[in-house]
């Protein structure tokens, strides 16, 4: 499977590394080229690899998939919707490395990266990005778009929204069956908050433990 990644910054280059490594384990997935909107980056090469407008990779590589390759949910979600609209399918990236049950469900589009433990009846949206080294615990439901930076711990019975985005370190302590810990849509956690109750949507919390600070900004 050849695939193209949307996006050509930081993330981009990270995951064009993450989709190398699964190359090396099964010789038929490659990444082509990243797909960046602005003109001035198209027709350059990144790390070896060139950047194309959406079309042009379309063009280029028919059969491709392509996978969003930019950490913001809001901005994730425009570009997704782009290669959607012509025609694109996507791919569902899991790090050789990452440790994952038997009993997870992962969307179309979603980026598991190196180090990362999901452990058991877990859901996970379409297009949602787990960034390095989180741990997601027992019956964790994360929505469509929902992004969490490196290092972010989530207990069991955690349910997510959509397009949360979690900065790095974030830890969240359990929900129970009767009374999951909900995480509204739209909702930032900030880098190293300790979420210790629901958050409600569109809300930035920061801290521990975590409080609002403001609406997120999209
Ligand atoms: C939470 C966050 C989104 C807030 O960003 P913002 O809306 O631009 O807010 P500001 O930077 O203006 O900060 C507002 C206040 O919150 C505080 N604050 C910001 N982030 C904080 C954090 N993570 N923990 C504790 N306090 C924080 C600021 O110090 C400031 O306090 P003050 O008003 O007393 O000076 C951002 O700081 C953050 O943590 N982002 C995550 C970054 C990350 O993990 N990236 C990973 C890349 S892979």
């Amino acid at each position: 499977m050849q695939i193209a990644i949307y996006g050509a910054g930081g993330f981009a280059r990270e995951l064009a590394w993450l989709i190398e490594q699964i190359g090396e384990i099964d010789r038929s997935i490659e990444p082509v080229c990243y797909v960046d909107d602005n003109l001035q980056k198209q027709n350059t090469v990144l790390n070896g690899l060139p950047i194309l407008s959406l079309e042009e990779a379309r063009a280029r590589f028919p059969s491709a998939r392509i996978v969003g390759g930019v950490g913001s949910p809001a901005t994730r979600k425009l570009l997704v919707e782009k290669a959607a609209s012509l025609g694109f399918e996507f791919a569902t990236v899991v790090h050789p490395r990452a440790e994952i049950s038997r009993w997870i469900e992962l969307g179309s589009g979603t980026v598991i990266c190196a180090g990362c433990i999901l452990t058991t009846n877990i859901r996970l949206g379409r297009h949602v990005q787990i960034n390095l080294d989180c741990t997601i615990g027992h019956d964790v439901i994360m929505g469509d778009y929902t992004t969490l930076a490196p290092g972010v711990h989530v207990s069991g019975w955690v349910h997510m929204g959509k397009r949360v985005y979690v900065g790095t370190g974030a830890v969240f302590l359990h929900g129970t069956q009767d009374r999951p810990l909900v995480i509204g849509d739209d909702t930032v956690v900030g880098a190293g908050a300790v979420v210790t109750r629901p958050v409600p949507p569109q809300v930035t919390v920061v801290g521990v433990p975590a409080r609002p600070i403001g609406q997120s900004k999209a």
